[in-house]
């Protein structure tokens, strides 16, 4: 019937060649560096949905440079994607959060950084809940030949090119944008393909659901409770996954706010600006959604170091505004 008629049409990478032709004169990388990002995102998902199955849950055995456990996702992740971000050959410099410093692959052809985290969501690998991957394209400012500058990876957000996640859930799907709206991508295992399912995103104004740990209630801001207080008094519902990607996802799709403000003990809260923060932030705002770090744009913050945090509340406009409102009082 047709409610249950199969959305296999426009494959992701029709999609983008699409886009391309929009662009005559562009080149094309970014376009390449998209498929690259694809590729690794299908190994990734193979890898994942064999997790309980293969010798790939677990801890690593190594701390990361934000002081985590590293699990052993993390690692492979991390090598898939900067694997295929190498090979492809677009790209000049990444930076991962499983790595403490910016990897300079020395590709004077490569225009573009990519700043990436590449398994987010370590804490839900191991029980089989969602996960998904972080990514930001930014172009290379600083003259190609030499290496690699400050300058070219502490970007502000809003100088993004592309940005986008894969969340490995209940299916897999991919959401990217190139600042022209966003749109989403379901992974079709059996075809190997992504299939355009969910085009022009749009995150409703308003939202009922609440995101964040509760657990962190006697650290922060009394003024955050009281807006969670007035969110609950007008019905909302509370849901958290604890993977950034999938809570995020929900809610652009529902209606809703995140929300990881700073701690008594660690004043910039848990998310990183460069690889976390920033491409929600960009693709919040294509969809209509609002990004804030509780007084600024997370897009107009100017990244200091590679693995900075920032307190981060993104979400359905009218609830982050409001938040930002109470946190004035
Ligand atoms: P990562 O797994 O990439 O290190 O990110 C974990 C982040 C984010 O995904 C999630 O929203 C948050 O950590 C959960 O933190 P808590 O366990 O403190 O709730
Ligand atoms: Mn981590
Ligand atoms: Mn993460
Ligand atoms: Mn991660």
């Amino acid at each position: 019937t047709q409610n249950l008629a199969y959305n296999v049409g426009v494959t992701l990478d029709r999609f983008i060649k699409s886009k391309q032709e929009d662009f005559p004169f562009a080149s094309g990388e970014l376009s390449q560096l998209l498929r690259d990002i694809a590729l690794a995102a299908k190994i990734v998902s193979r890898e994942i949905s064999r997790a309980g199955l293969s010798d790939v849950t677990g801890a690593f055995g190594q701390i990361n440079v934000q002081g985590e456990e590293q699990q052993k996702l993390d690692v492979i992740a991390d090598v898939r994607f900067t694997r295929a971000l190498t090979k492809g050959g677009e790209v000049c410099a990444i930076v991962s959060e499983e790595e403490d410093l910016v990897i300079d692959l020395q590709n004077s052809k490569g225009k573009y950084v990519v700043a990436i985290d590449p398994l987010d969501g370590s804490s839900n690998i191991d029980v089989n809940v969602s996960i998904g991957t972080v990514f930001s394209i930014y172009r290379r400012v600083t003259p190609s030949g030499s290496p690699i500058q400050e300058e070219d990876v502490l970007q502000k957000g809003r100088e993004q090119v592309a940005a986008g996640y894969v969340l490995y859930g209940s299916s897999t799907m991919l959401v990217y944008s190139t600042g022209n709206g966003a749109n989403g991508f379901t992974y079709e295992r059996s075809l190997g393909e992504f299939f355009l399912s969910h085009p022009d995103l749009k995150m409703p104004e308003d939202g009922n659901i609440f995101t964040m740990n509760e657990g962190l209630t006697p650290m922060i801001n009394p003024n955050i409770l009281s807006y969670l207080e007035s969110c609950k008094r007008q019905g909302a519902s509370a849901r958290y996954i604890g993977s950034l990607v999938a809570d995020f996802h929900r809610n652009l799709l529902k209606g809703g706010i995140y929300l990881y403000p700073a701690t008594n003990q660690a004043k910039n809260g848990k998310i990183r600006l460069i690889y976390e923060a920033n491409a929600l932030a960009f693709i919040a705002e294509q969809v209509g959604g609002m990004a804030s770090d509780g007084k600024n744009r997370i897009l107009d913050i100017q990244p200091e170091s590679l693995h900075q945090r920032t307190p981060f509340f993104i979400g359905s406009t009218n609830m982050v505004k409001k938040l930002e409102e109470v946190l004035k009082s």
